[in-house]
């Protein structure tokens, strides 16, 4: 059974908790004690607040469900530890200098990194964008104002450029535009929406080039305790999880 030590006890972390099924979460870290101690009761897990401390746990995958931040400060010292590493919070990616040391430093190490697909579908051939080089990729994401943070009574653009410039300004709503570009090998378009009259986390993905083109919409539900998140971020954790050790592999 794999053991994963969870650094995020949040509303992710939670699902990840209480659905993991084959995947024993030995220790879960979070900056705020309760929220560590409570996820850790849920699934016999041990709580703590101390990075150090949660890195002497026998666990052999980190699962950052955390921040931007967190990916920052611990992602590093995990792959030095010699663990695997499972980042939600893509966004940190963005910074090309940051990306290549973790990427050097997991290759040293000999571990993996692994982006899960989070709130989209498609990461797997988009791939061929490396291979092909896309001439377009968009993302345009329509999520309810109160998911971004702010108020407003009619639907309205906040955000139109690059989705490196666009995850400094939302951090928390816009991974998944940077997954896109990993995936492809191309910064994506980012157009971000609020619209006071949806009621989910809407993804819309536009690709095209020498294949054909591609367009996908995704229609989150956001998840009850966290409007910026989508339940199905947190399923494809789960997902990647349960499928580790899989010897039939379908859709990378
Ligand atoms: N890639 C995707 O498609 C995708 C989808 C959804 C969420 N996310 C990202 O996943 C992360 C988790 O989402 P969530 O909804 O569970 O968030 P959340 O705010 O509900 O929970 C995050 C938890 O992590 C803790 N935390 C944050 N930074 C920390 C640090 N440096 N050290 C210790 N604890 C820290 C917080 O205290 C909080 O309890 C977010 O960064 C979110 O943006 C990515």
């Amino acid at each position: 059974m794999i053991k994963i030590g969870l650094l995020g006890c949040g509303n992710v972390g939670h699902i990840i908790a209480r659905y993991a099924e084959d995947i024993r979460i030995v220790a879960a870290l979070d900056r705020i004690p309760e929220r560590a101690q409570e996820l850790a009761a849920l699934c016999h897990a041990r709580p703590y607040t101390n990075f150090d401390a949660f890195m002497r746990e026998d666990f052999d995958i980190a699962v950052e469900a955390a921040s931007v931040g967190a990916v920052r400060l611990y992602g590093e010292a995990i792959l030095r530890a010699g663990k695997d590493l499972v980042v939600l919070s893509v966004g940190a990616l963005a910074d090309e200098e940051f990306q290549e040391r973790l990427v050097e430093t997991a290759r040293r190490a000999n571990r993996r990194i692994r982006v899960p697909s989070g709130a989209i579908i498609g990461l797997d051939n988009l791939k061929i964008g490396r291979i092909s080089p896309l001439r377009t990729l968009l993302l345009r994401t329509t999520k309810p104002p109160e998911s971004l943070g702010i108020s407003s009574a009619e639907r309205k653009e906040v955000f139109k450029g690059m989705a490196h410039d666009c995850i400094k300004q939302y951090p928390k709503n816009i991974n998944v535009a940077v997954a896109l570009g990993l995936a492809a090998g191309k910064d994506a378009d980012v157009e971000l929406l609020a619209d006071p009259d949806v009621d989910r986390n809407i993804h819309e993905i536009f690709a095209e080039g020498e294949f054909g083109d591609i367009y996908i919409r995704v229609r989150n539900v956001p998840s009850p305790d966290n409007p910026a998140t989508s339940y199905m971020a947190a399923l494809s954790i789960l997902t990647l999880l349960k499928n580790l050790e899989n010897p039939l592999v379908v859709g990378t």
